[in-house]
């Protein structure tokens, strides 16, 4: 049954007694809870705030409300983990409700300055007409983890020219400097990027909005990120209100970047290539980068859409995060590989190995199946016009990645997958690749996939929903033959 508006946006503290626990026992029957993805205690997750690395931990905050799996009163929840990999959860971080966020500690980002970590956020509010008020906030984190928020806002007012759908502060530092950027809405309801300067993070300067070749690119654009690699600048964005085009833009909302020369602080002029999304699955959005200690540049993102029913929403919970990413440039293009401390949840090190030949035909092999596991898969000699795996299969159920050489495409195909979501977006994804030989890089959870392809050329990020049964492992080469060589690592 759906929250009605004042339910929706209760704290924690308004509610009703044993309406938690009830959640709670919900939430430990449900066979779709993740193995090893962050996933929301109880209640709703979507975007990763906080990215960052502060006192030998990397923190990463995830939105959240916690009484139910609708979109209301937003937290910011805190987890930490030394390896990117082994999350702790640590609690609330930022608590709603104050009269700069009363309505929501919505997405934002961290940076540490003397000692401190500095969260800048949007606190999300609505007067008695529910009209949105939009404000950029601050709260400290200190050495000892606790948080406390600044009492007046650091940006108070939407400049002349936007509308209040102006959040989602991403703040970097360029020698003493702090930029940061925030999504925006211009008041013809096109969507778009401002730019923000400071010295101490308090006092913030408008500088104006980036001027990008996409003046009229969807109606609003959520979760920019601005970073530099390479000698390149990159802009990561959420646009939302962008037609499907062929394989393009399946999704409701899309998540991608665009490349360019480094922005030019002082005009705001972005020369930049076209915009590629970041991701070819069904689930994925506004996602989050930081960069690490040792320099790389890692990437988070939210493994679900806004306004679409998911099948856990009747056991209490929504939405879990994606696996962390690394990202580098590669002709023009953001490449995206599972960070290499992933190695580190491998339950069986040595891992089991197989090489083989299909001719014309499906094979499994026993003791090579499971629910959460990593599989890198390589596919050569490609004579069959159709290869490909079947995961979390069964008799009834099959989740089905493919090759098809003649259209060269990618597919994934989440039709038989078990539970069904957001039908209405399609079942079948695809993206064009031209390659003799496939590499296949496959994490998959009690529901979920995360196919890296070729070395991180395209990644397929999905929920899926199928039964505890459904284990399998089915390789196939379809029209001819093909060369098989995979390993398999149990998480
Ligand atoms: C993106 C988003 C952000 C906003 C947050 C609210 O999913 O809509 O723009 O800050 O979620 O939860």
């Amino acid at each position: 049954m759906k929250m009605t508006r004042e339910q929706r946006y209760r704290r924690i503290e308004q509610a009703e007694p044993g309406e938690i626990g009830k959640l709670e026992a919900l939430i430990s029957a449900c066979p779709w809870r993740q193995h090893y993805h962050i996933q929301p205690i109880t209640g709703l997750l979507n975007d990763p705030n906080g990215f960052s690395y502060y006192q030998e931990y990397y923190h990463l905050f995830y939105q959240w409300f916690p009484l139910g799996t609708e979109h209301g009163m937003k937290y910011w929840y805190h987890t930490r983990s030394t390896d990117l990999v082994h999350w702790e959860e640590v609690g609330i971080g930022i608590q709603p409700g104050d009269t700069y966020d009363s309505h929501g500690a919505y997405s934002g980002s961290a940076i540490e300055k003397d000692g401190q970590l500095n969260l800048l956020y949007t606190g999300n509010t609505r007067d008695e007409d529910w009209i949105r008020h939009s404000y950029q906030c601050l709260a400290i984190m200190d050495e000892s983890g606790s948080i406390t928020k600044v009492h007046q806002p650091v940006i108070s007012e939407v400049p002349s020219g936007y509308t209040e759908h102006f959040r989602d502060p991403k703040v970097w530092q360029q020698g003493d400097t702090y930029y940061c950027v925030i999504g925006a809405q211009r008041v013809d309801e096109t969507g778009c990027t401002v730019l923000y300067r400071s010295s101490d993070l308090r006092n913030w300067t408008f500088l104006g909005e980036i001027h990008t070749g996409l003046p009229n690119f969807g109606y609003m654009w959520e979760c920019p990120d601005y970073m530099e690699m390479q000698g390149k600048g990159v802009l990561i964005f959420s646009p939302q209100g962008i037609e499907s085009q062929g394989d393009e833009y399946q999704n409701i909302f899309q998540s991608g970047y665009l490349i360019g020369e480094p922005l030019d602080l002082q005009t705001r002029h972005f020369e930049h290539g076209s915009f590629q999304e970041l991701d070819r699955g069904f689930d994925f959005y506004a996602p989050q980068t930081m960069q690490a200690p040792d320099g790389r540049r890692i990437l988070v993102g939210w493994m679900g859409l806004p306004d679409l029913e998911y099948p856990t929403d009747k056991s209490g919970w929504a939405h879990c995060l994606t696996i962390p990413r690394q990202l580098s440039l590669r002709e023009g293009k953001l490449i995206q590989q599972p960070v290499s401390e992933m190695v580190k949840l491998r339950g069986n090190s040595e891992g089991t190995h197989m090489e083989f030949t299909l001719d014309h035909e499906n094979r499994s092999f026993a003791d090579f199946a499971g629910m959460a596991y990593e599989l890198e898969c390589e596919i050569r000699d490609l004579d069959a016009g159709v290869v490909g795996i079947e995961l979390r299969a069964s008799a009834e159920e099959k989740t089905v990645l493919q090759y098809d050489r003649l259209s060269q495409k990618v597919i994934l195909d989440r039709s038989q997958s078990g539970a069904t979501l957001a039908e209405q977006n399609g079942n079948v994804r695809h993206c064009t690749l031209n390659a003799d030989v496939l590499k296949f890089h496959i994490f998959v959870d009690s529901s979920s996939v995360e196919i890296f392809v070729n070395d991180g050329e395209e990644v397929f990020t999905s929920r899926i929903f199928p039964s505890k049964d459904s284990t399998e492992i089915r390789f196939f080469a379809h029209g001819g033959k093909a060369g098989f060589q995979a390993s398999k690592w149990d998480y």
